[in-house]
């Protein structure tokens, strides 16, 4: 057992990673790289291809063993061994390709692997799924986001790209996850379901929601975020707050055509 104040990290973030470096075989995926997450803000995280933001995700998703480095949330040190270890801790990742059922319709995916049993003793013995309470929750959920799902009942191969993406983040919502991570959330999508994500992702902040998210669009970055991490070479180099910075300080420092600093700071 560690003592108190170093299992105890600073309490205004909701998480934080700190000093994550992570190597596959010889290549150097994160040297000492840190980020830290308000509560209910949208942090985007930026870097070149290959920078090391979805390796990183993958530490704080529980989807890559940490090996060297600490996770804290709400100043707490945790200790994920699995995907579930995080999901249990409040964070819900949301990856592109998405693992939504095409069979099932728009409810089942939201309550998907932890269906909820009906409070009938002899349904419950059995296992049953009381899908009149799946499908209002589901209901109650998608209705009070942003972006609206045609019909819970509707079979989710037939949804947009945009639709599927806000069904997935609803499923945070719906398991009271207070962390999403959204890498790339829109690299597949079309203008108007981008718009809709878009419009979801600065939502969940009215659902007391803090976001992590991934993107190489500077706009969507502009447009959505409160700050913005940027990572180079498998290091986090910079953070800005959104209304003081740019476009083209946040490429340079993607790029190296700024050199970083922490002098500016
Ligand atoms: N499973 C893996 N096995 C080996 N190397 C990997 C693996 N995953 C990532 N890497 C390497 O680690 C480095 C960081 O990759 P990562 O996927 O984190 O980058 P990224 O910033 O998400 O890039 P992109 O913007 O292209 O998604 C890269 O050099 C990549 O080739
Ligand atoms: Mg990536």
């Amino acid at each position: 057992m560690l003592p108190l104040n170093q299992m105890l990290n600073n309490n205004n973030h909701i998480l934080e990673a700190k000093e994550f470096s992570h190597s596959f075989g010889a290549v150097k995926a994160l040297t000492n790289a840190s980020l830290a997450l308000k509560k209910n803000e949208v942090m985007g995280l930026v870097g070149d291809n290959g920078a090391g933001k979805s390796t990183l995700l993958k530490i704080l998703s529980g989807i890559i063993p940490l090996s060297t480095g600490k996770v804290y949330i709400e100043g707490k040190l945790q200790n994920f061994r699995s995907a579930q270890d995080a999901l249990d801790a409040g964070i819900e990742t949301v990856y592109q390709d998405l693992a939504l059922v095409d069979s099932m319709n728009a409810f089942q995916n939201v309550y998907l692997g932890r269906e909820e049993i009906s409070s009938n003793p002899i349904a419950k013995l059995l296992r049953l799924v009381d899908d009149k309470k799946m499908r209002e929750k589901s209901k109650e959920i998608l209705e009070s986001l942003a972006v609206k799902i045609p019909s819970v009942n509707g079979n989710v191969k037939s949804m947009s790209g945009g639709q599927r993406q806000c069904l997935a983040i609803a499923r945070a919502l719906m398991w009271k996850r207070n962390i999403v991570i959204l890498d790339e959330p829109t690299a597949a999508l079309g203008v108007q379901e981008t718009e809709q994500v878009l419009e979801l992702i600065k939502d969940l902040k009215s659902h007391n929601v803090s976001v992590i998210v991934v993107s190489h669009n500077m706009q969507h970055i502009m447009a959505v975020c409160d700050r913005v991490t940027i990572m180079r070479l498998g290091s986090t180099i910079a953070t800005r707050d959104i209304k003081n910075t740019e476009i083209s300080e946040i490429v340079g420092l993607i790029t190296g055509a700024i050199l970083e600093e922490n002098k500016k700071n």
